[in-house]
């Protein structure tokens, strides 16, 4: 395993951008300074002055294992991950079987084993009858519990009052939740269908995941939350109105303490995209929760800027081209977006919505501190070095050609951003070189230090 020098590089970090130099030694970050000089054996890298920030690490993705891995698998997701700078990430539990319980959970960590080119975490699944699960969970072996309060891919629906009560008094870990009220969705739905039959128009698809389900849904788990005390964190926010519903302000008080109990995330789809581009892309971004108002972008774009949404995600979601290419009411919902995620982030900073730093602080300190995930998510001495480097003034333009994820296409195709990224380290070995994969998967299972 080599040891590195990347020199002349542009940190960016908690908060800060400075010039800088920084040398891995094995697996971890020994040193940050300026004018570091090489040490025999070492590798040097000059940065000239790109970008070299933490690896981002994922909240939300669906690689798809077990079950549905003729959409995408752990080595083929992963691998598009570390091509977008994405170096941990943390996987959901609507797989088939869905991970509801400790043994499917280690069962789903053995068969990641030398198989991920970056690090990981798996949820633990929620459903109306799997309590004594959720209250044997042992803290450190899942990073959180997810939720579906409202209905998705995947069977896994909780909607007994009662169970979601008792899951919000007895979690021992932070809840995530997919917060849309599924019966108002059924009643836009069916109301569609009487209108237009079979072929129901995609454009109709923010009106029938509508913004009123998505409030309603929100609202209920952040009122659980606030009746037990619990740790929640609402996956993929997409609209302005639920926005209201949280509090703005630093993860962290002075003592470096979690301060929010609840906490919002938002994904890279919904700063993106809104409305007007379902008569281009059609169902190639169909999600749930659905892309909606171009107020909306606007207003996430803001809400992460002022610190009301904490964290940034992708919800990683791929399905082959042959079932996007369905009509509508049978085109399953989720869009691959690991590879493009940071890139197009960073657009919003091209753009002087977003500066670097935030953008890392949402995309990889912030989980890492939500989720306990151990010497991860910061350039710090001693942490783990996973780290990318970013040219952020050599552009490309996405083709479908170059898709790693195995679904072979992209929501971004034919978009041109302003950045690349130029290499990719997990766990101190480069596993991206701008160009190409190198070497073997180097992911570990995410340390959870509760
Ligand atoms: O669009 C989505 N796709 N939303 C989800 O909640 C699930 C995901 C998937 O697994 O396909």
């Amino acid at each position: 395993m080599a040891d590195w020098l990347i020199r002349n590089a542009r940190l960016v970090n908690e908060g800060r951008e400075f010039e800088g130099d920084l040398r891995v030694r094995g697996e971890r970050i020994e040193e940050i300074g300026m004018g570091l000089s090489a040490r025999p054996g070492e590798q040097v890298l000059d940065a000239h002055g790109r970008w070299l920030m933490p690896g981002m690490i994922d909240d939300q993705v669906h690689f798809r294992e077990p079950g549905l891995t003729h959409k995408g698998d752990q080595a083929t997701e992963s691998a598009a991950a570390v091509a977008g700078g994405i170096t941990s990430f943390m996987d959901m539990p609507n797989t088939r079987p869905p991970t509801l319980d400790s043994a499917a959970l280690e069962e789903k960590y053995a068969h990641a084993a030398g198989r991920c080119r970056g690090n990981y975490g798996f949820y633990l699944g929620a459903s109306n009858d799997n309590l004594a699960a959720i209250r044997a969970l042992d803290p450190k072996a899942a990073p959180g519990i997810k939720v579906f309060m409202g209905a998705s891919t995947g069977n896994m629906l909780v909607d007994d009052p009662d169970t979601l009560d008792a899951i919000f008094r007895d979690a021992p870990v932070p809840i995530i939740t997919h917060c849309e009220d599924t019966p108002m969705i059924e009643a836009a739905q069916a109301a569609a269908q009487a209108r237009f039959g079979d072929e129901v128009p995609v454009s109709m698809h923010p009106d029938i995941r509508s913004r009123e389900a998505c409030l309603k849904s929100t609202r209920l788990a952040v009122s659980l939350a606030k009746k037990h005390g619990a740790r929640l964190h609402v996956l993929h926010i997409s609209t302005a109105d639920e926005l209201a519903l949280f509090e703005a302000g630093p993860l962290l008080d002075e003592n470096g303490r979690l301060r929010k109990r609840i906490t919002a995330e938002t994904c890279i789809h919904f700063l993106r995209f809104c409305r007007e581009d379902y008569a281009a892309r059609g169902n190639f971004i169909k999600c749930n929760p659905a892309i909606k108002d171009a107020g909306d972008r606007d207003a996430l774009i803001a809400a992460l800027a002022g610190d009301v949404i904490d964290v940034l995600a992708t919800d990683h979601a791929p399905h082959t081209l042959e079932e996007k290419r369905q009509p509508y009411l049978s085109a399953p919902s989720g869009l691959p977006l690991v590879q493009e995620a940071l890139v197009a982030a960073l657009e919003l900073v091209h753009e002087k919505k977003l500066r670097a730093a935030q953008v890392v602080q949402k995309f990889a300190h912030a989980p890492a501190q939500l989720f306990d995930v151990a010497e991860r998510g910061f350039l710090r001495e001693g942490f783990f070095a996973d780290l990318v480097l970013v040219d952020p003034f050599t552009g490309y333009t996405v083709e479908r050609e170059k898709v790693l994820s195995k679904c072979g296409w992209s929501p971004f195709e034919g978009t041109r951003f302003s950045s690349r990224i130029a290499a990719t380290f997990v766990n101190g070995e480069l596993a991206w070189d701008g160009q190409r994969l190198i070497g073997e998967p180097q992911g570990r299972r995410l340390a959870i230090a509760r």
